[in-house]
């Protein structure tokens, strides 16, 4: 993620895992109100998945994501949005993120420019997928 030069937003809420009293994993995520084929939408953005790796392949990523999932629903997300590696899809799709296929517009300080990475979903209030484009209203997270 770091190579490709983009600006990230700063998460409004972190949650942390913890082992033995030391933080050992934590996710990121803010709520915004983005563009979905042109309509607005309440979403919340899900970056900084991250687990120490001595603690890794124990299922804290799935855990902290599933419960990163409940608080935004609980703030009133209609939909959850990330940006990921393509070889993290089946980490989400595991948990019920699917992939979107439609472009995906974020800011840049010199402008807006299309999302070079995966885009994946998590529907939260039923409604439907975007069919033509996303806009995420601000910096990537
Ligand atoms: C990716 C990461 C968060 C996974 O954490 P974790 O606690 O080990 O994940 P879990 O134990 O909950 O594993 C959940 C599933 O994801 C899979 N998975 C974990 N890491 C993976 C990786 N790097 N690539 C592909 N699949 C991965 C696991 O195999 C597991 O699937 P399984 O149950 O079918 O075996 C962790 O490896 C990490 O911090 N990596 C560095 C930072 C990073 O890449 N963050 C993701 C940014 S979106």
């Amino acid at each position: 993620m770091n190579g490709l030069g983009l600006v990230w937003a700063d998460k409004q809420h972190t949650l942390t895992a913890v082992c033995e009293g030391r933080p050992v994993a934590s996710a990121g995520w803010l709520l915004r109100d983005m563009t979905f084929d042109g309509l607005p939408r309440r979403a919340a953005g899900l970056g900084g998945v991250l687990v120490h790796p001595a603690h890794r392949g124990r299922g804290i990523a799935r855990t902290l994501i599933s419960v990163t999932v409940e608080h935004a629903r609980a703030a009133g997300a209609e939909t959850m949005i990330l940006l990921c590696r393509p070889d993290l899809i089946p980490l989400y799709t595991q948990l019920g993120w699917r992939c979107l296929s439609v472009p995906v517009t974020v800011q840049q300080p010199d402008g807006a420019r299309t999302s070079p990475l995966t885009t994946m979903i998590y529907d939260l209030a039923g409604l439907p997928h975007p069919t033509i484009r996303v806009d995420l209203r601000g910096l990537p997270f």
